[in-house]
C-alpha cells in the first residue's frame, strides 16, 4: 500500500499519467491498479483525449454496456432503440414489451410542446409598479442586446417565445425574476439560454444605470444569479398504449385478460396514491428513458429532475403513469417532461451518441421525446406485469445465476448443467458454489 496522505493542492496541474500514480498509492497494490485502469484506455491517443476533456481530473474511463431493444413500433415507424444501462434486466424488459405492444398496434406517441424557461434572479429596490412601467422598454432592450446570440436560433425558427416579470419581494425583500420562455429547436438547448440569460442580466444593469432621471438608489440593479430551469412542465411528452382487454389474456395463467387488466390498473393506482411505490415505480419508468437519454450523450439529471417536479405538480409525488380500463378497452399511458437535444452538446461530440442517433434515422428532438418515453413505458409496463404475476426475482435470479457462475469460472458444459439444475431451485452464491464442487468432483 503506498502512502494515504491527504493529496496535495494542484492535483487539477497535474498530467493524466502522475494523477493515476497518485490515486494508485491509495490500493493495496499500486502497479495493479495503474494497469487495471490503464487498460480502460482507448487505443487511440485522439479519441482518449476527447473523452478526458469530457470531464476533469480524468484518469480512465468507466464502461457502462451498451445495449439494443429492437423493433420498438412507435406511432407506426419501427426503431432500433440503443440503451445504455448498467443494471440487467432493463434491456431485456423494454424489448419483451416491445415486442408484446408491437403485435397490438405499438406505441402512440405526441409532443404536445417544446417551451423551455430560463431565470434571470434580480434585485431592484423599486416597487413592481415601477418596474412594470418601464418594462416594456426594458424588454426591448434585452431584445436588441441578445440578438445577435439568437439570430440563428430564429431562423431555426426558434428563439425567445417570451418574457414575464414576477414579484417574489412579498417573500424575498427586492426579489424580482424575469421568466423567460425559449423554444431551443432540436438542441436542448442549456448554453443558448444561459447565454441569452447572462446578457440579459447585464442589459439589465446598464439599463438601469443609464436611466439619470430615477434617484441614485434606483438605478442600480443586484444580478443575484441566471440560469435555466429543469423544470420543463411544457417541453412534454405523452406515450401511450391501448388493446381490448382480450388481448391481455395469457398474461396470468389464472386470469382472464379482463381481470388482468383491473389488477395492472390498481397497481399503477397504487403508485398513485402511496408515495414509496410511486417512487419505485417511476425508478422503473426513469430505467428506459434514462437508458436512451444516456446513449444519445443527453443530460439524463436534467431529464429525470424534471420528472420529479412533473410527478409532484397536484402537491404530492405520485405515478408518472396511469391505466385506465373503460368499455373493455386497457389503456396505459406515460406523460413526461423531457428536455433533449439531438444537436450540439455531447450529442455530436461523444462518437457512441453520434451514433445511437444515426441508428434511431437521426431524429428530431421531439422524435427523440417520443423514443425515451415510450422505452420508459415499455419498461414501466415490463416492471408491473412481472410484479403483478411471477414476481420481480424470477428474472433477476437468472441474472443472478449467470454472473455467478461467470464469477466462478463455470465452463459452457457446467453453464448449461447449473440453468437446468436452478429452474426450480433458490439461487445463491453458496449453493451455485457448492453445485459446480459437486460437477467438478
Ligand atoms: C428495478 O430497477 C425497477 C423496478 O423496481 C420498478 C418497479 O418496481 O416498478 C422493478
Amino acid at each position: 500500500m503506498g502512502s494515504r496522505e491527504r493529496i496535495k493542492k494542484g492535483f487539477s496541474k497535474l498530467l493524466k499519467e502522475e494523477k493515476l500514480k497518485l490515486i494508485a498509492n491509495y490500493f493495496e497494490n499500486p502497479g495493479e491498479v495503474i494497469n487495471l485502469l490503464k487498460s480502460y484506455w482507448h487505443a487511440d491517443k485522439g479519441q482518449q483525449k476527447l473523452f478526458d476533456e469530457f470531464s476533469e481530473n480524468t484518469i480512465t474511463n468507466f464502461f457502462i454496456p451498451y445495449g439494443i431493444s429492437p423493433n420498438v413500433l412507435i406511432n407506426g415507424k419501427n426503431y432500433i432503440v440503443p440503451m445504455v444501462i448498467e443494471e440487467s434486466s432493463v434491456v431485456a424488459a423494454a424489448s419483451a414489451a416491445a415486442k408484446f405492444w408491437g403485435e397490438r398496434g405499438g406505441f402512440h406517441a405526441e409532443v404536445p410542446g417544446v417551451r423551455k424557461v430560463g431565470q434571470v434572479h434580480f434585485g431592484w429596490k423599486g416597487t413592481l409598479a415601477q418596474l412594470q412601467t418601464l418594462f416594456p422598454e426594458i424588454r426591448e432592450r434585452l431584445l436588441r442586446d441578445t440578438d445577435p446570440f439568437t439570430a440563428n436560433m430564429r431562423k431555426r425558427g426558434g428563439g425567445i417565445l417570451d418574457i414575464k416579470l414576477i414579484d417574489y419581494t412579498a417573500q424575498i425583500p427586492d426579489y424580482y425574476q424575469l421568466r423567460v420562455e425559449f423554444d431551443t429547436c432540436d438542441s436542448m438547448g442549456a448554453n443558448f439560454i444561459n447565454t441569452v440569460l447572462e446578457q440579459f442580466g447585464h442589459s439589465l444593469h446598464d439599463f438601469f444605470a443609464e436611466r439619470t432621471e430615477l434617484p441614485e438608489e434606483l438605478r442600480q440593479t443586484e444580478t443575484i444569479m441566471t440560469i435555466l430551469s429543469n423544470n420543463t412542465p411544457d417541453c412534454r411528452v405523452k406515450v401511450w398504449v391501448e388493446c381490448p382487454v382480450e388481448q391481455l389474456d395469457g398474461i396470468d395463467e389464472h386470469l382472464s385478460g379482463a381481470d388482468y387488466a383491473l389488477k395492472f390498473k390498481k397497481a399503477v393506482d397504487i403508485a398513485h396514491i402511496d408515495i414509496d411505490r410511486a417512487t419505485t415505480h417511476n425508478k422503473g419508468i426513469y430505467n428506459g428513458i434514462d437508458a436512451v437519454v444516456i446513449a444519445t450523450g443527453n443530460d439524463f439529471r436534467a431529464v429525470e429532475a424534471a420528472g420529479h417536479t412533473y410527478a409532484s405538480r397536484h402537491g404530492r409525488y405520485e405515478s408518472l403513469s396511469s391505466a385506465t380500463v373503460e368499455n373493455g378497452i386497457f389503456h396505459f399511458e406515460l406523460e413526461v417532461p423531457m428536455a433533449l437535444g439531438t444537436v450540439g452538446g455531447l450529442t455530436s461530440l461523444h462518437p457512441l451518441a453520434k451514433k445511437s442517433l444515426e441508428l434511431l434515422g437521426n431524429p428530431t428532438a421531439p422524435e427523440l421525446m417520443t423514443i425515451a418515453a415510450t422505452m420508459g413505458l415499455a419498461n414501466n409496463f415490463s416492471a408491473v406485469r412481472s410484479l403483478t404475476t411471477k414476481g420481480i426475482q424470477a428474472g433477476h435470479m437468472k441474472m443472478h445465476l449467470n454472473n455467478i457462475l461467470n464469477q466462478l469460472k463455470a465452463n459452457d458444459e457446467e453453464q448449461r448443467k447449473a440453468r437446468e439444475y436452478f429452474q426450480d431451485k433458490t439461487v445463491s452464491y453458496a449453493a451455485v458454489e457448492q453445485y459446480l464442487e459437486s460437477l467438478r468432483k
